[in-house]
């Protein structure tokens, strides 16, 4: 039997006794049943986020072909250490479930970049405005600090700095295009790209350079709402702004024209909210973690009388809600939802009764495991064997993100990006890094390893620092140049 606590950190803080009794009530139910402790894996994290697709206790098969399938039993160790929750009673609830399924699922196993999560997290993007309406809100405060590091002015202007302390030097060489283009990549409610803007007209007063008059300033993002409130928002640079819908993972099919033109891209929080599969090395063997999203009978069982549908009937509404939107579907479905605000509430009973549930299964070669459109998964191989046993996120909707905007920058041009990255593999052995919900979107920490890899096979060095400007942030600096 493998025990392995990830979260080290926590343990060192007074926790040590939760693992004791955790164990102990693991060990009390697995007594009785037919388990075979010599294939069964204990992994305890700390889910850190107050809202997660996890239960306290949770089953996870290992399944690679062979009969004698292996067990690894998941447990939440701050929801242990809480108090609140039962360790031996949630472990005997999990172990009954192989027997007598409890949960309503919502979709069939897929890899979790496929799983309908990602439309719920598409959805609240897009429908933003109903959802503050109805929570009271606003998404900002739904991150860490209460605010994004994207608005903040000390960054910005190092950042501007730089930039044209690049613009001086192609100056001087007579290179320096006539227009400048810089690209913001999920822009939010545009606070960033406001307070990015102000800081460049003042820096560009201070230094007498005349930049700003030949700016232009473009904002992607696939929520069309954000954009109108970005809009309204940069009022004042009206003249040298451009706001586009795009999705964050193919930006050059809408950018093509920015080909080798774009001096600055800046993403901020966004590569954390895009689809990511997990692959683990177990025993040094590679599997695919597979997902499939599920409501806890009573949790469909309470939502369901709320809109007059029985449990059969919750999955399709579901299903519809996140094809139409809540609008459209209050506007089909008048008997169960009187407006658009009723099933913004349905939608948030759901999302937070939502659970992920996880199996193992055997990874095929990386070289034909598709890590995102026209890209295998070779370039995973160094760190998966690099490492020992690890679970970890390819952060494929970053990957892609990533590779398709570097042909966007000029040769003199930078990407900047401001996240949660694992840039250590060992993070991923001491820390939990997601899926976490933050609002009604998904997080998860990015891996910059892979990032680091795939740039540098484009002839582009990235590198990592932590985030200067605000005391106690987990968020790193990314940047990517061109090599020299
Ligand atoms: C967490 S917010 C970050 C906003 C802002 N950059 C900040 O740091 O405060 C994520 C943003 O990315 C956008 N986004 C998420 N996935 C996207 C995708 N696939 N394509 C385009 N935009 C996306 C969302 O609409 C939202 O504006």
């Amino acid at each position: 039997m493998l025990v392995d606590l990830r979260p080290t950190d926590r343990l060192r803080q007074g926790n040590g006794a939760v693992v004791q009794s955790v164990l102990g009530s693991i060990l009390h139910a697995v007594g009785d049943e037919s388990l075979d402790l010599e294939k069964l894996r204990i992994v305890c994290d700390w889910v850190q986020y107050k809202n997660s697709f996890r239960d306290p206790v949770e089953l996870r098969a290992i399944v690679n072909g062979s009969a004698s399938e292996r067990l690894e039993i998941g447990v939440d160790l701050r929801r242990a250490a809480s108090g609140k929750h039962d360790v031996a009673v949630e472990m005997a609830r999990a172990l009954a479930r192989r027997s007598e399924p409890d949960r309503l699922y919502l979709e069939p196993w897929s890899r979790t970049s496929a799983s309908l999560i990602w439309n719920f997290n598409a959805l609240y993007w897009k429908s933003l405005g109903l959802w503050e309406e109805v929570s009271g809100r606003p998404y900002e405060q739904a991150l860490p600090g209460g605010e994004s590091d994207a608005r903040n002015a000390a960054g910005a202007r190092d950042t501007i700095l730089r930039l044209f302390a690049i613009w001086d030097g192609l100056a001087e060489r007579r290179a320096l295009p006539d227009q400048l283009h810089v690209l913001e990549i999920g822009i939010g409610n545009g606070n960033q790209a406001r307070v990015w803007l102000d800081t460049f007209v003042e820096i560009d007063r201070e230094q007498g350079r005349d930049y700003y008059r030949r700016l232009h300033y473009l904002m992607g993002d696939y929520s069309s709402h954000l954009l109108d409130i970005a809009r309204v928002q940069l009022r004042a640079h009206d003249e040298h702004i451009s706001a586009l819908v795009l999705d964050a993972m193919r930006p050059s099919s809408t950018l093509g024209f920015l080909k080798y033109k774009t001096f600055f891209v800046y993403i901020s929080n966004v590569y954390d909210n895009l689809p990511t599969d997990e692959i683990a090395r177990i025993d040094g063997h590679l599997f695919q973690v597979e997902s499939r999203a599920f409501l806890a009978n009573e949790s469909a069982e309470a939502i369901a009388p709320t809109v007059g549908a029985t449990v059969h009937e919750l999955s399709d509404l579901i299903h519809r809600l996140l094809r139409l939107g809540p609008e459209l579907l209050a506007d089909s479905e008048p008997k169960r939802f009187a407006d658009a605000h009723a099933a913004v509430r349905f939608w948030a009973a759901v999302w937070d009764a939502l659970g992920l549930e996880e199996r193992y299964v055997a990874l095929p070669p990386l070289d034909e495991y598709e890590f995102t459109s026209g890209i295998n998964g070779e370039v995973l191989r160094p760190l998966m064997e690099a490492n020992g046993d690890v679970r970890m996120h390819v952060s494929n909707g970053a990957a892609a993100s990533f590779v398709d905007t570097l042909p966007l920058l000029h040769p003199h041009g930078m990407l900047e990006c401001h996240d949660i990255f694992v840039t250590n593999l060992e993070g991923y052995a001491s820390g939990f890094r997601g899926p976490g919900k933050y609002e009604g979107s998904v997080v998860n920490w990015v891996n910059g390893n892979v990032l680091t890899a795939l740039g540098g096979r484009r002839g582009f060095d990235v590198s990592f620092k932590k985030f200067a400007f605000r005391a106690g942030s987990n968020i790193t600096t990314m940047t990517a140049e061109v090599r020299e």
